[in-house]
């Protein structure tokens, strides 16, 4: 599974890519609205550091606005994906964008009749909000199983990119699931990383070994 990193801050996303873990970012305008500068260069700056699909979100609510927009965003690097908020716009957007051969990721999917549609008018990725289910009370790890089953029967070349996640359980979960990408904040990154018993373990090595330092001496 690819793990991308869902942040717009150039610097973290520096800090992680050097790991080798990382296959791509994704942003939309909440994050990009948080750095300073000109979100295009950032989109760029984003994309040099990555060298993998970066996600970057039309603002434009109708289809002719979101093409638009959408070829502007490509134009700045060929690693740009076109996000495209889901719903008939987006669509009608969608199957534009992926006749020009720009790839599409349509974000904002709640639903697995969602996920079939997008996958129809070609989308690259699509982005089944899994927290954000979560948060009123609905299984949103349901929806993935359910979207991953639908492009399998199908065959749909759609990727699956689990986002709106919140700890490593629904990485893991996503991992089970087999979706394609799973985009995950930086902190949630380093939590992946993370088991005190990983701790504890180097902890008492590196000590029983400075003993025997001490014994030889
Ligand atoms: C993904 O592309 C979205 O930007 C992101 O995962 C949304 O997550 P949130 O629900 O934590 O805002």
């Amino acid at each position: 599974m690819k793990i991308f990193v869902d942040s717009a801050n150039v610097d973290t996303i520096e800090t992680l890519v050097p790991l080798r873990i990382v296959d791509g970012v994704t942003t939309n305008p909440s994050l990009l609205a948080k750095e300073p500068g000109d979100p295009h260069e950032t989109l760029a700056r984003i994309c040099r550091a990555v060298g993998g699909p970066v996600s970057a979100e039309v603002v434009a609510t109708d289809a002719e606005g979101m093409v638009a927009e959408g070829r502007r965003l490509a134009s700045i690097d060929e690693h740009v994906v076109v996000k495209v908020p889901f719903g008939k716009a987006g669509v009608q957007a969608c199957a534009a964008l992926a006749g020009d051969g720009i790839r599409v990721n349509v974000t904002l999917v709640f639903s697995p009749a969602q996920a079939l549609l997008a996958a129809k008018v070609g989308a690259a990725f699509v982005s089944p909000f899994v927290g954000r289910l979560d948060d009123v009370a609905t299984d949103g790890m349901d929806l993935v199983s359910r979207s991953v089953e639908i492009y399998e029967n199908y065959h749909f070349e759609t990727e699956v990119l689990v986002a709106s996640v919140r700890g490593p359980a629904h990485v893991v979960e996503a991992a089970r699931m087999g979706a394609d990408v799973c985009t995950c904040p930086p902190k949630v990154i380093d939590m992946l990383f993370n088991h005190p018993l990983t701790d504890i373990g180097l902890a008492k090595f590196l000590a029983d070994w400075e003993k025997a330092q001490v014994v030889s001496v």
